[in-house]
């Protein structure tokens, strides 16, 4: 079982960013305890602040990933391109959002990405991402 977890942009600054919605962790110690907790997966992680880099990110998962568990952030609610890409591909996709977005401003309540994703984890932190491999079993 190979997933491809997929964070978007401002996300490499978890642990500094706003640490009372998005937590005091970063997620390079996170993800290699996830590497450590589930070593039966293959878990690759891969961040950009890129929009069309996350769209050649989930093509290329299409091939060889057997899901992609996607935090696209804020081009959650504005990229048509990334929604697109989603709906493109064979692989499943998990949309995870560490805080509730559906508790914050209303602009955050719109997804591209959830008419086409598997499922969707909102407001657990960073234990939404564990949620999502696990929902892979
Ligand atoms: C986020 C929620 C988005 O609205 C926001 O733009 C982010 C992070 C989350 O994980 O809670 O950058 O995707």
């Amino acid at each position: 079982m190979k997933l491809l977890i997929l964070n978007g942009p401002n996300l490499n600054l978890l642990g500094s960013r706003e640490p009372d919605i998005y937590g005091k962790g970063n997620f390079e110690d996170f993800f290699r305890e996830l590497q450590q907790k589930y070593k039966d997966r293959e878990l690759v992680y891969f961040q950009s602040n890129i929009e069309g880099e996350i769209i050649t990110k989930l093509q290329e998962a299409d091939q060889g990933f057997d899901g992609v568990i996607l935090n696209a952030a804020a081009y959650t609610h504005t990229s048509v391109g990334i929604g697109d890409a989603v709906k493109a591909i064979q692989t499943p996709v998990v949309e995870v959002h560490i805080s509730n977005i559906h508790s914050r401003e209303d602009f955050r309540h719109k997804s591209f990405i959830a008419p086409n994703a598997k499922g969707v984890i909102v407001g657990f932190g960073l234990q939404g991402y564990e949620l999502a491999i696990q929902s892979f079993l």
